[in-house]
């Protein structure tokens, strides 16, 4: 028996990995490569370069490692990518993962935690977002990430493949060892371009629109450690093994920070000056998106441990500035 986990040499999923390693679960690791690094994943750990599109492969693999369970990360997530390009995220993420629905079908494997993601939810219509809010997306990467949790619900209906969809907010942060962290080609993400700043390979960071109406008029976000994502996947699934039903949870720390706080966090945390520059907004960026998780604690029981923001600057600059140049593999 063994976990099956796509998109594992990614960013969220190889943080997974190490967690499920660690507690030695059987992993084997389904990934493309067109964004994950091979070697983000342990030298031990079962590696099958695959695309979620390619129902025999995935059927393959079902079957030969004997895998009873999924944790679904394979997906495109730029949310300004999605918007100049909806067709490449439609096919890898909906049709991507409507392939491995039916390869899971069809190889009786029922259960599938899944990376949903608060850009489900759109502009926020109270703050924090429950579970209960209404989703409406801004971006088509938020629309592709709703289509599929919908699809989840109808086969769980249809064919009783039980999901626990976890809706992430902003993933952030690095694992404790500093060997594993963010590593995107090209970045997009606020924390690891202010490291870029900080460690003089950018000469400032732009800030994406300055008029919002939050306090200092920049985008608030709900940031939150990826290994505490990590271990809110393996609650999932041992939930799921338990016998558990089908769920949706909000993951967050609750609390917002602006771009400028978290530009002024990694000023404190580095000891280095990050110059900025004030810029247009970015296509599909909601004002504010803060969670509440308290659903998933009280069905879970899961807390986060890196719950500061300085805490989470502290472990990717750890990772940033042991390695400048992430996996070094592009
Ligand atoms: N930002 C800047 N300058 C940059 C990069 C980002 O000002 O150079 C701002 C963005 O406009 C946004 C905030 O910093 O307000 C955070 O941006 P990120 O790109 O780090 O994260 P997002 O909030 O856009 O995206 C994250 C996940 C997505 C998910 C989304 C939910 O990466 O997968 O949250 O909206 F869809």
């Amino acid at each position: 028996m063994a976990i099956l986990v796509t998109g594992g040499a990614g960013y969220i999923g190889s943080h997974t990995v190490r967690e499920l390693t660690d507690e030695d679960r059987g992993v084997v690791v389904y990934d493309n490569l067109s964004r994950g690094h091979s070697k983000a994943i342990g030298g031990d750990t079962r590696l099958v370069i695959g695309d979620i599109s390619d129902y025999e492969k995935l059927k393959d693999t079902m079957l030969k490692y004997d895998i009873d369970s999924v944790i679904h990360f394979a997906a495109d997530s730029q949310v300004s990518e999605s918007m100049a390009n909806p067709e490449k995220y439609y096919y890898n993420n909906v049709v991507g993962t409507l392939s491995l629905l039916k390869a899971m079908k069809d190889c009786d494997v029922r259960k599938i935690v899944f990376s949903s993601s608060a850009a489900t939810y759109g502009e926020a219509q109270e703050v924090p977002i429950t579970e209960r809010c209404p989703q409406n997306p801004t971006s088509v990467y938020g629309r592709t990430k709703l289509m599929m949790e919908k699809i989840l619900v109808d086969y769980d209906v249809a064919y009783g493949i039980k999901h626990i969809a976890l809706r992430y907010f902003n993933a952030a942060g690095a694992h404790v060892s500093g060997d594993i962290g963010e590593d995107h080609t090209p970045e997009t993400h606020l924390i690891p371009i202010i490291m870029e700043v900080a460690l003089g390979k950018r000469d400032k960071i732009k800030i994406f629109g300055t008029n919002y109406p939050t306090p200092d008029g920049t985008c608030i976000r709900d940031y939150i450690h990826v290994t505490d994502l990590a271990k809110a996947h393996i609650l999932a699934l041992d939930w799921l093994i338990n016998g558990g039903p089908s769920r949706a949870y909000n993951l967050g720390n609750g609390k917002g920070f602006s771009v400028r706080e978290v530009i002024e966090t990694v000023e404190r945390v580095t000891g280095r000056e990050i110059p900025s520059e004030e810029a247009s907004r970015r296509l599909g960026d909601p004002a504010v998106l803060v969670a509440s998780s308290k659903k998933i604690m009280d069905e879970l029981g899961w807390m986060p441990r890196y719950n500061t923001i300085d805490d989470i600057v502290e472990s990717a600059w750890n990772w940033h500035s042991k390695n400048p140049n992430g996996f070094d593999d592009r």
